[in-house]
């Protein structure tokens, strides 16, 4: 089975960007672990880190019919995208939001996601290891 990893907007800093908040790994590190966590379970881990809304919605769609699950870090678009969660709707696909951070520690329009009463589950605040817990969650789930 198949999973895709989507990461929005700024994420492609990860490791530069507010390190404070975000952690010293960098996307390529992380998604490096995550592949390699993925293929030791005979799971392929599919990767997309977009900037621009519309390339994340192509992915979403592209991703019907082949890919088994999803785990997204909307970034900044979980606070403002119908258009993401219009995307994941029409495909149906499950799907697990992350956030590295605690979103609800942080300013008030970061309490608000799109996207989280459609999500199988959220992850947020646990650091860039999120990832590595949701991707536990995907492959537990798509092996029942
Ligand atoms: C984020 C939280 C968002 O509010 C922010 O816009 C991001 C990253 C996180 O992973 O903590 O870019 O999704």
């Amino acid at each position: 089975s198949s999973v895709l990893l989507l990461n929005g907007p700024n994420l492609n800093l990860l490791g530069k960007r507010e390190p404070e908040i975000y952690g010293a790994r960098t996307l390529d590190e992380l998604v490096a672990e995550l592949k390699e966590q993925a293929s030791s379970n005979n799971v392929q881990l599919f990767h997309k880190q977009s900037n621009s809304e519309a390339e994340l919605i192509d992915a979403i769609h592209q991703a019907m019919g082949k890919i088994n699950f999803i785990i997204f870090n909307p970034a900044a678009f979980t606070h403002t995208s119908v258009a993401l969660r219009d995307a994941l709707l029409g495909v149906n696909i499950p799907f697990i939001e992350v956030h590295i951070s605690n979103v609800h520690a942080r300013e008030k329009f970061r309490h608000k996601s799109f996207l989280s009463d459609i999500a199988q589950g959220v992850i947020c605040g646990l650091g860039t290891d999120g990832y590595r817990y949701a991707l536990v969650h995907a492959m537990n789930h798509l092996s029942k």
